[in-house]
């Protein structure tokens, strides 16, 4: 099929990618001509594993190209998708990308004899595709949806690993206006072997939040259990979790190997989830809620024990070495979580900006999200370096808090070479505690309290 998709961010261009992998034609439209240019020379302008070697495969074969012209776009397309921004700006889902989007899309619209079906990606709160989107379609196109057809497809995409998770979908989810728009959307994903969830535009949009909701709820469960278990003492969180996961309903016993649902892997002592979907949709959620005069409890809690546990990091590194201020303090990883340079609503940033405050002579070291975050935090005693040692060498506390590979490899021996005192804060959890404190080393985390 021929496809078109506004919006180039990592959901767009990911979803472009692997289309034109499995055989559609597809065109990726951005007004930026410098991201159009850099598409169509197999530049992947955002950095997730496998996207680039895949692009540059498209691009030879003629299965994509960028654009910057949505006119040309959607004459040579038979569907659109909308994969812009939804950010979240001053207490509600920003929705003024998929407003303006919506309108040129209309525009063109008018001007097209053939059937056309436009299919909304990007997050929005429930009741958008069927209201605002279909709204500024109609007006900009002077025509009714049905005479074009309307969808609503949430993405499932892990950073990291969002090309396999576009390729071997859990599930596609297709919330259509009326069967025939269902139907073409359907033929898009004919090749993909996963079950297809046929259903509604404001349900397709609920399932996308409420998936999310569920996934970040489990993160601050794990950590309210965590911060229990440490008012109380002398319980491991990770031993509590270890022994909650083993119960049938959730481990199963496949033939005599324990097999752990991918679930258990958010159940788990951390300091915080971050990126650009929790945070945001956990948010808009909420506030989209509240105006439809429903008060989530669950979601605030989920919210504010997230908040909590970048400090908790800081209360644990004051715990081991004392005054912070005039120290070196390492921060290993910056990225929301590894395999990614996104450091939007990281952890790290806030504690960061916590230790900075505090008077620290911070090195923060990430294999990938320094220049990022060199752009979100500019000051003269934050110092960064992709190279561990350079963050350790002399410094009086780390606090590990993204598990990027490479960190969770360091020895406890090499922190006790390099690091001018061994103290180390666990924000992830990776180290093995008994190891780390047998040879000699300050240690603590999440979920640890044993004084
Ligand atoms: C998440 C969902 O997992 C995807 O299904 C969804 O499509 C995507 O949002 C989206 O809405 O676009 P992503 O944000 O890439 O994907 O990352 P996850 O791997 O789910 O991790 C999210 C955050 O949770 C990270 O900050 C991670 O460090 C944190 N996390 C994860 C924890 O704090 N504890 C854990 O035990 C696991």
């Amino acid at each position: 099929m021929r496809i078109s998709i506004v919006g180039t961010g990592y959901v767009g261009l990911v979803s472009g990618v692997c289309l034109a992998s499995v055989g559609h034609d597809v065109i990726c439209i951005d007004k930026r001509e410098d991201i159009v240019n850099k598409i169509n020379s197999s530049v992947s302008p955002i950095y997730e594993p496998k996207l680039e070697e895949m692009l540059n495969v498209v691009i030879k074969e003629k299965k994509l190209s960028a654009s910057a012209d949505i006119s040309w776009a959607m004459k040579n397309s038979e569907i659109t998708i909308i994969a812009v921004g939804t950010p979240y700006k001053d207490g509600a889902i920003d929705l003024s990308y998929i407003k303006e989007c919506a309108r040129e899309i209309g525009v063109e619209l008018a001007a097209k004899n053939e059937y056309h079906v436009i299919c909304v990606k990007s997050t929005v709160v429930p009741g958008t595709t069927d209201t605002v989107v279909r709204a500024v379609i109609e007006e900009a196109s002077n025509k009714k949806a049905g005479s074009f057809g309307l969808a609503m497809n949430p993405e499932f995409l892990r950073e990291g690993c969002a090309v396999d998770d576009f390729i071997l979908p859990d599930r596609i989810v297709i919330g259509a206006y009326d069967e025939r728009s269902f139907e073409a959307m359907a033929s898009l994903y004919e090749i993909f072997d996963a079950p297809i969830i046929k259903t509604n535009l404001r349900t397709a949009e609920m399932i996308k939040y409420t998936s999310n909701a569920f996934l970040a709820n489990l993160i601050s469960f794990a950590n309210d259990i965590s911060n229990i278990c440490e008012s109380i003492g002398g319980i491991d969180a990770m031993d509590v979790f270890s022994g909650l996961i083993l119960d049938k309903r959730i481990a199963v016993s496949v033939e005599g190997k324990t097999i752990y649902p991918g679930l258990t892997q958010y159940l788990k002592p951390g300091c915080g989830f971050g990126g650009s979907c929790f945070p945001k949709d956990v948010k808009a959620l909420m506030s989209h809620s509240i105006n439809h005069f429903y008060y989530p409890k669950t979601l605030d809690a989920i919210l504010s024990i997230n908040e909590l546990q970048p400090k908790k990091m800081i209360e644990k590194l004051e715990g081991l070495i004392g005054e912070i201020r005039g120290k070196k303090i390492a921060v290993l990883g910056v990225a929301f979580k590894p395999d990614t340079d996104d450091i939007r609503e990281a952890s790290a940033i806030k504690i960061i900006k916590i230790l900075l405050e505090k008077g620290a002579k911070v090195f923060a070291c990430d294999p990938k999200a320094l220049a990022n975050t060199a752009k979100e935090i500019e000051n003269e005693m934050l110092f960064l370096s992709e190279d561990y040692r350079d963050a350790l060498s002399d410094a009086e506390g780390a606090l590990l808090v993204t598990s990027w590979q490479s960190f969770m490899d360091i020895k406890p021996s090499e922190f006790i070479q390099l690091m001018k005192t061994p103290a180390v804060v666990d924000g992830r959890r990776v180290y093995d505690r008994k190891v780390m404190l047998e040879a000699g080393l300050q240690y603590t985390g999440i979920g640890i309290k044993y004084q």
